[in-house]
């Protein structure tokens, strides 16, 4: 699929257009001569059309319309518009149209370079489809090109256009990995996968195996893998985007599959646990972003890897293990698995890769989901300035996140008797923020962000923009935060 900027609309192509739902005076960016035509089906649309309503017809000219409604004045409400423009491309789908030219609420706005970004995203983001594993993959030809109407042909418009593409691709990138199935992926081919990221988009990826990483001290990390037959792999992925800073840390949590290990879960939780390897998958997709858009950034990303499976040799409640920073932990639930292997994933990125700050991003706990819903990440952190970047991205993103509390309370509730930490919490007590606090720990007193994305990660239903599946939620946010960060 080709998306591209025009200042003109052929004939051949169908018209998307998104109105003001008041019915009266739409305002849309289509170039003159369109607009009578336009003009026209609005008005015999025998109904109002509402915010979030979408209908086809076909206008005079024979020229098929796509009518997408949002809200009253409702051109400050981005994602109203990101979902209305989703609605009108499947729509145009669905009535399998080869091109489509976007006609965009307005054009002489001062944030036309935003507008035409997020109308660039929502293509690739809202068409985005599954199709690996099915035989038959349907007819690839419909919508193979996307125009978007814009008022000149200069450098800031394209740049803007050529972000939105990158941004959803590789947002794209990281739906594909979680789409995947744990028989194909997992540690060993998580890692070529990034590999061969790294090769394309210029990033530098370096693994390790299990041997490497037992010799590294990782103990924590390489338990919960070990009744695995995948073996475990670290993945270090750097982007030196030029100046002398060390490196922002982004770690992300990479259970390729979590079968809760000895204490082992329940059949219906464990369905959708190929998807455990989000955080993962996210920064790959950020990491990429970078790469991609030349960020001036310096960067690591850093994955442990890792299958959490039940067998003879598995890890058991009530073992000590000791992490690669030196703490000792003390299992008492093979469950609670995500934080063992951040706690070393951290540990390497301090201290290998010299880390001036950690962002880590994990599907770590279920209580996420009964606290903030699967369109709310939480996120938990003792630096006010890392939640404020955050808050900022997110709104370019329009993606949302809530701030959990932290004290000491809440560390407590992890205390052990017989090691330096517990990896469980207190049974029904917070336990989105007791597992923060274990990560926390790790962390040796740098400036640090915990993204829980338990909730948010797999989209359960069809949304107008983010399909069943793999969201790929947070890669924007996460891209447009590193971005802002110093
Ligand atoms: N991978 C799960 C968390 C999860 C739950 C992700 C639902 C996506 C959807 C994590 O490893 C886990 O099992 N956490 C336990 C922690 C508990 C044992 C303290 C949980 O949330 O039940
Ligand atoms: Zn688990
Ligand atoms: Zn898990």
């Amino acid at each position: 699929m080709r998306i591209e900027l025009v200042q003109e609309v052929e004939a051949k192509s169908a018209l998307l257009v998104l109105i003001d739902g008041s019915g009266t005076t739409p305002k849309y960016n289509a170039p003159t001569g369109e607009n009578a035509q336009i003009d026209s089906a609005i008005e015999h649309t025998p109904f109002l059309l509402k915010n979030g309503e979408a209908f086809y017809t076909v206008g005079s000219k024979g020229q098929a319309l796509l009518v997408c409604g949002i809200k009253k004045n409702g051109l400050s409400d981005t994602e109203s518009i990101r979902r209305s423009l989703g609605k009108g491309l499947k729509l145009a789908r669905k009535h399998e149209l080869k091109e489509v030219t976007i006609c965009l609420p307005h054009k002489e706005d001062p944030d036309e370079i935003a507008m035409i970004q997020l109308a660039a995203e929502t293509c690739n983001l809202s068409l985005y489809e599954y199709k690996k594993y099915l035989s038959d993959k349907g007819n690839p030809s419909y919508l193979d090109r996307i125009s978007i109407v814009c008022s000149s042909n200069s450098k800031d418009l394209q740049e803007a256009l050529n972000r939105g593409i990158v941004l959803s691709d590789c947002t794209n990138i990281t739906r594909d990995l979680v789409n995947e199935p744990s028989i194909d992926l997992y540690p060993e081919t998580l890692a070529q996968k990034v590999q061969e990221l790294g090769k394309s988009f210029g990033f530098d990826v370096q693994v390790f195996d299990e041997k490497q990483c037992l010799e590294m001290n990782m103990h924590a990390f390489l338990a919960v893998g070990k009744a695995s037959t995948r073996a475990p792999r670290l993945i270090v992925m750097r982007w030196i985007g030029g100046s002398n800073m060390e490196p922002i840390g982004l770690v992300g949590k990479g259970v390729t599959y979590d079968t809760g290990g000895l204490s082992l879960k329940p059949t219906a939780s464990m369905l959708r646990m190929k998807s455990d390897m989000t955080g993962s998958a996210v920064v790959i997709g950020t990491m990429c972003a970078l790469a991609r858009l030349k960020s001036k950034k310096n960067v690591v990303g850093v994955v442990a890897a890792c299958e959490n499976s039940v067998a003879g040799n598995a890890f058991m409640p009530g073992d000590i293990l000791q992490s690669k920073n030196g703490k000792t932990i003390e299992i008492r639930n093979t469950d609670a698995e995500g934080r063992l292997t951040l706690a070393d994933a951290i540990c390497h990125a301090i201290r290998e890769e010299h880390a001036n700050k950690i962002i880590d991003i994990a599907t770590l706990t279920g209580a996420v989901k009964v606290a903030l819903g699967d369109q709310v990440a939480g996120a938990v952190t003792t630096d006010d300035n890392l939640y404020k970047s955050l808050s900022e991205a997110s709104t370019k993103a329009d993606e949302q996140f809530w701030q959990l509390p932290i004290n000491q309370d809440y560390r407590d509730l992890n205390n052990s008797e017989i090691a330096d930490i517990s990896n469980l919490g207190r049974d029904g007590l917070a336990g989105t923020i007791s597992a923060a606090c274990f990560v926390e720990a790790f962390t040796e007193g740098l400036p640090w962000l915990h993204l829980d994305i338990a909730g948010v990660a797999y989209n359960h239903n069809n949304h107008d923009y983010i399909p069943k599946g793999g969201s790929g939620r947070v890669v924007r946010s996460l891209y447009h935060m590193v971005e802002a960060l110093d």
